[in-house]
């Protein structure tokens, strides 16, 4: 074992342990009898419209993360709301969360070949993943597969379970560790934000009002804050984005982990992660690609684990959008 692989080992183990109790239930080629073409389905598909629109890489990633970290991963997070409940969704359009037609598609024709046999968590799972390989040609980690949907999506959940893009260190830690995620999962899953932007309003106060005193955050890089007021103006408009990670936000690639060792975190959330000195340790492992993107296909697994249903337990949906009849 190279001896920063064998470091990270270290640290996981001490911290919690590299297997997960969940995602031993799932297995590899769930499906193999049931829908024996269903991985090359989602791959085709993913594929083809992450070609099409780039973008849509970080959305279906970001898509599978607040899935799981909102009552396990088992596709709550896809269901419309009712008259009678405000599903998940509702809470995140601020987030601008995006990617459900694509799982809408993958989904009508996963139907049409093998109807009633393949969960929308497992769907999703696997768009994420594929989502996130497309720019390789490979199958970047492996997806373990046996979801079952849940039947419950409740818009207050995601509000209270979703860390927020200004926590601090220790709220975040703690919110992964909720989900049996540890420091070594926090940082390299963090490395998603290589992809993908936000807005400038969730910016605006690192930029212009840190401390209300009209201040800029003294732990961002005087630079890249100058640069950054340009592109976010005050006042701020709702609508601009900002690259994630700067000039790379296609490439999935370890230039994050670059960025947050300048100060060029973005977000608050981002920025925590230099702030705790074994933290900052991996952040600095992470710059190594190879590193990154071992650990990284590393950590969704287990992230994929979270809280699965599986079983006799939730049911396969017909239409992601709602809960069966
Ligand atoms: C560590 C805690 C995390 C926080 C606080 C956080 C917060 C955020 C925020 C505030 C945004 C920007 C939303 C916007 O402006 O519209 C964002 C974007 C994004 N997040 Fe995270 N995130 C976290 C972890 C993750 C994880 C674990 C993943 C996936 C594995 C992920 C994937 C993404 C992606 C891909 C985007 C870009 C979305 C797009 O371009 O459409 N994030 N995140
Ligand atoms: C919604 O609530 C109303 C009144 O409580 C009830 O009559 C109706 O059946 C509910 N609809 C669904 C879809 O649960
Ligand atoms: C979400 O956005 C709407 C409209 O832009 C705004 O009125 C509302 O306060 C926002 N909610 C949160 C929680 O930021
Ligand atoms: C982190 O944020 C939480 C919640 O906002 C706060 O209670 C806590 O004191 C903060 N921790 C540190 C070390 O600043
Ligand atoms: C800066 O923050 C302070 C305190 O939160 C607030 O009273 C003030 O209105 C803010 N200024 C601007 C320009 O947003
Ligand atoms: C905000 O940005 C959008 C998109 O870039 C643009 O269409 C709109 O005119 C801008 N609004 C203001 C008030 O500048």
């Amino acid at each position: 074992m190279k001896p920063i692989i064998f470091f990270l080992f270290i640290i996981s183990v001490m911290f919690l342990g590299i297997c997960n109790a969940d995602n031993k239930k799932l297995k590899m080629n769930y499906y193999h009898k049931s829908c024996p073409s269903v991985e090359k389905i989602v791959k085709e598909i993913t594929w083809s419209k992450v070609a099409a629109d780039p973008t849509l890489a970080a959305k279906l990633l970001r898509l599978h993360y607040h899935d799981c970290f909102v009552r396990g991963c088992d596709a709550s997070i896809l269901l419309d709301s009712t008259p009678n409940n405000s599903g998940e969704k509702t809470a995140l359009p601020n987030r601008s969360v995006g990617g459900y037609e694509v799982i809408d598609d993958i989904k009508k024709k996963v139907e049409q070949v093998c109807p009633h046999q393949v969960s929308c968590a497992d769907i999703l799972t696997l768009a994420a993943r594929d989502a996130v390989s497309y720019q390789f040609g490979r199958s970047m980690w492996q997806v373990p597969t046996g979801r079952k949907d849940g039947r419950v999506s409740i818009a207050s959940e995601a509000l209270n379970n979703l860390p927020s893009g200004f926590a601090n260190f220790s709220t975040l830690l703690g919110q992964f560790e909720d989900n049996n995620l540890d420091i070594v999962d926090l940082v390299t899953l963090s490395g998603a934000h290589t992809i993908g932007v936000t807005h400038c309003t969730l910016v605006a106060r690192r930029l212009y009002n840190f401390t209300g005193k009209g201040d800029v955050d003294p732990s961002l890089n005087p630079n890249y804050a100058t640069a950054l007021r340009k592109l976010c103006p005050n006042p701020i408009n709702r609508s601009t984005i900002l690259e994630l990670d700067p000039k790379s936000s296609f490439s999935f690639d370890s230039h994050y982990f670059e960025a947050l060792n300048q100060h060029m975190g973005l977000l608050g959330s981002d920025a925590a992660l230099v702030t705790n000195s074994l933290s900052a340790l991996i952040v600095k492992k992470m710059q190594n690609p190879h590193v990154f993107l071992a650990y990284f296909g590393r950590s969704m697994k287990k992230m994929g684990g979270i809280r699965v249903l599986v079983g006799g337990e939730g049911e396969i949906r017909k239409n992601c959008r709602v809960v069966n009849a």
